[in-house]
């Protein structure tokens, strides 16, 4: 099948979050087992035009009052080389630093103008290039103007026989927008309302992509059923249920070249289920990293994350009632934080840092980090308030680190909950997100740790035999593209 994945972001080249590693990890996948896929995706200031390739002649794009035009480049995807991606070159709309906004501000104003110009311009390129693929396959708000436009703009001009399938991976970020930005896009005003953008009087990017994508997937069978819900449809879980005949959960898996313990070059020392030596160094490494005691026998609980509140970050570091200051205070335990995101969090784990020593954070994005922490720590925690699918923790088992989760979305898809009993088990979990059952809930990991040491090392190695390769994954991705493609072409 030819498929064209429209995207904000894919790994190596912009990244704000698991996003980008799904869609580079399932191209890369399809393309290996002999489909012919293309990435499409802006030029942002920081990805370097010198390592990229330029197309000839200049492309026209038809978004906002009037067309605007675009240079395309093109590179291979660094690890598979069958993979094409391309990226739209427009200084106006991504010549500055950040995809959808000043990280830690608000959204660029001018998001719906700039994302119209990279969907407009997936179709140009399809055109530019004689390539017309069978599926375009969309990812959140950002894209979700590509089904919008093959549904009802370009099903005539040379896509007759492609199909669209949208991918949510965060039902929480819609895309919405003043009505007076509806021109930006490019289209029809009939397509307020036709092509379902309308919602409370605003523009909804997400709400119009649900309602014209032929197939809608979301990244894990929970989160399938939660988004159609009132507590995780977040005002669009009416418009789910109608189409839920077509809605499909599939687990994302994970990258296993780029984390995976055996051959791992971020981490100081490479391990496995069989000799986990390696990881007492990676541990130790971590714990001198941060500048928290050198002690192998101390639990270190890691977090990875994007401090936003879908992450549970109020019910852990909040000022007042968080758990964390009371988890550190009370237990002979360290914390390697990573995080980025809400400027009062980054602040309070500041403060927290000053007053524990056993709480060593670096407040930013770092890769490399990201990798040692993995390695180096005995738990991982991630109390998310809702997860789609969730990529530390099933990091975090491949590394033989325990997560401490709550059981939402893909995190209960992933995580057995330890057994006492018989040491069963790949993490810890929890169900109500509360300041008290996260600090119950790192206690009786750090109870195991101290008293049960059997035990934990069952569940490392249960985690580290898992497989969340991609090939499962990826045939699921191939049925969804067979329906869509069932289903989209039927209906002309
Ligand atoms: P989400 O996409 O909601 O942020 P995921 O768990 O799916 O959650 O993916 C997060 C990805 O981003 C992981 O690959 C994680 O390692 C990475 N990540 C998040 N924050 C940081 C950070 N501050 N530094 C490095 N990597 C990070
Ligand atoms: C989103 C979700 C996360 C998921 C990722 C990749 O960012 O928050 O749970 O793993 O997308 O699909």
């Amino acid at each position: 099948m030819k498929i064209l994945m429209v995207t904000a972001e894919a790994v190596p080249f912009a990244k704000t979050g698991g996003l980008a590693d799904m869609v580079s990890a399932l191209s890369i996948q399809l393309a290996r087992e002999g489909h012919d896929v293309k990435i499409v995706m802006p030029r942002y200031y920081k990805i370097d035009r010198k390592k990229l390739e330029l197309l000839p002649g200049p492309m026209a794009i038809a978004a906002g009052n009037e067309e605007t035009w675009s240079a395309v480049y093109t590179t291979k995807m660094p690890g598979e080389e069958k993979v094409s991606v391309y990226f739209i070159d427009h200084e106006q709309c991504f010549g500055r630093d950040g995809i959808y906004g000043v990280p830690g501000e608000t959204d660029f104003h001018d998001n719906p103008y700039r994302f119209a110009v990279l969907n407009h311009g997936a179709f140009q390129l399809c055109r530019k290039l004689g390539w017309y693929p069978d599926i375009i396959h969309a990812h959140d708000w950002s894209t979700s103007l590509a089904p919008v436009l093959l549904k009802n703009v370009c099903r005539y001009c040379g896509f007759e026989n492609t199909a669209s399938v949208l991918t949510i991976h965060n039902q929480g970020y819609q895309g919405v927008y003043g009505k007076d930005k509806f021109p930006a896009l490019g289209i029809d005003w009939g397509l307020y309302y036709g092509a379902g953008f309308e919602h409370n009087g605003a523009i909804n990017f997400l709400q119009a992509g649900v309602s014209c994508a032929d197939m809608i997937t979301t990244v894990s069978p929970t989160y399938a059923r939660e988004i159609q819900t009132a507590e995780g449809g977040f005002g669009m879980d009416g418009l789910l249920r109608v189409r839920s005949d077509v809605i499909r959960g599939i687990l994302n898996g994970a990258d296993l070249r780029q984390w995976n313990p055996e051959i791992d070059k971020k981490i100081p020392a490479n391990y496995s289920a069989k000799d986990l030596s390696g990881k007492t160094k990676c541990k130790a490494e971590l714990q001198k990293r941060m500048g928290l005691e050198v002690n192998p026998d101390i639990p270190v609980v890691g977090i990875v994350t994007r401090l936003v509140d879908q992450k549970g970050i109020a019910e852990v570091f909040a000022p007042t009632y968080g758990s964390i200051f009371n988890i550190c205070a009370n237990m002979k335990v360290q914390f390697a934080i990573l995080g980025s995101g809400e400027t009062w969090c980054e602040n309070e784990i500041n403060t927290l840092q000053s007053k524990l020593p056993n709480l060593r954070a670096y407040i930013g994005y770092d890769d490399a980090l990201s990798h040692l922490i993995e390695a180096g720590s005995d738990f991982f925690l991630m109390p998310s308030r809702y997860e789609p699918c969730g990529l530390n923790q099933i990091y975090s088992m491949l590394y033989g680190t325990l997560p401490i989760v709550r059981r939402t979305g893909g995190l209960a898809d992933t995580v057995d909950n330890y057994n006492e009993k018989t040491g069963d088990g790949t993490g810890f979990v929890f169900d109500q997100l509360t300041p008290g059952a996260v600090y119950d809930t790192v206690g009786w990991a750090v109870w195991a740790y101290y008293n049960k040491k059997d035990h934990i090392l069952k569940m490392q190695k249960a985690g580290m035999k898992k497989t969340f390769g991609w090939d499962e994954a990826s045939s699921k991705y191939v049925q969804v593209y067979k329906e869509a493609l069932a289903r989209g072409c039927s209906r002309f």
